[in-house]
């Protein structure tokens, strides 16, 4: 489950006074299960899926984005593998470690792997939370966020899209606060 990390290292890993930071934002933050399936768990520990491995994947949580789709006008799913053997991994998380924001709600799904999603509060203060498998997070159009990856440098997540064109990163020029790596405390 996704916990929040300040910038003195403490963090926070309950679920209620996580969302009572994040819901001033109007960040939300889900916890959608991911299915007990052998041939699931075979592909979400390939670290490179090929695109029918991804489409086998996608198959999986295909109800999530029909729900989507019907309740929010949501038009478009794919899978994103993160890893270290990713060619031009450096240079893709480059563009997301800057504070930026967006014209569409960034919408992930994480089904492996973590990832971290850093948010400027509305007192400017600065938070991270780091997402694992069954977290579900949206980020609403206009909030000033970051994103990278810790260590282990590895995530799927689904992305979910009203126009492909709406994620494009705007940068804000606020400068990043140091945040530690380690885990909750
Ligand atoms: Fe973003």
């Amino acid at each position: 489950m996704a916990y929040l990390t300040f910038p003195d290292g403490n963090s926070l890993t309950d679920s209620a006074e996580i969302a009572s930071i994040l819901d001033p934002v109007g960040v939300r933050l889900e916890r959608w299960s991911i299915p007990k399936d052998k041939k699931l768990a075979a592909l979400l520990a390939l670290e490179r899926p090929a695109p029918d491995e991804s489409e086998g994947l996608l198959a999986f949580f295909e109800p999530r984005f029909e729900h989507l789709r019907s309740t929010l006008g949501y038009q478009a799913r794919d899978l994103v593998a993160l890893s270290p053997s990713l060619p031009g991994l450096d240079a893709l998380l480059e563009r997301f470690l800057s504070c930026h924001t967006h014209d569409d709600d960034e919408i992930r799904y994480v089904i492996e792997g973590e990832g971290i999603f850093g948010f400027v509060l509305q007192d400017g203060a600065q938070v991270e939370l780091t997402v694992l498998p069954g977290d579900y997070i949206n980020v609403p159009r206009g909030a000033e966020h970051w994103f990278r990856l810790p260590p282990a440098r590895r995530i799927k997540a689904i992305r979910y899209f009203t126009s492909r064109e709406g994620w494009v990163p705007l940068y804000t020029g606020r400068r990043v606060l140091p945040f530690p790596d380690a885990g909750p405390r």
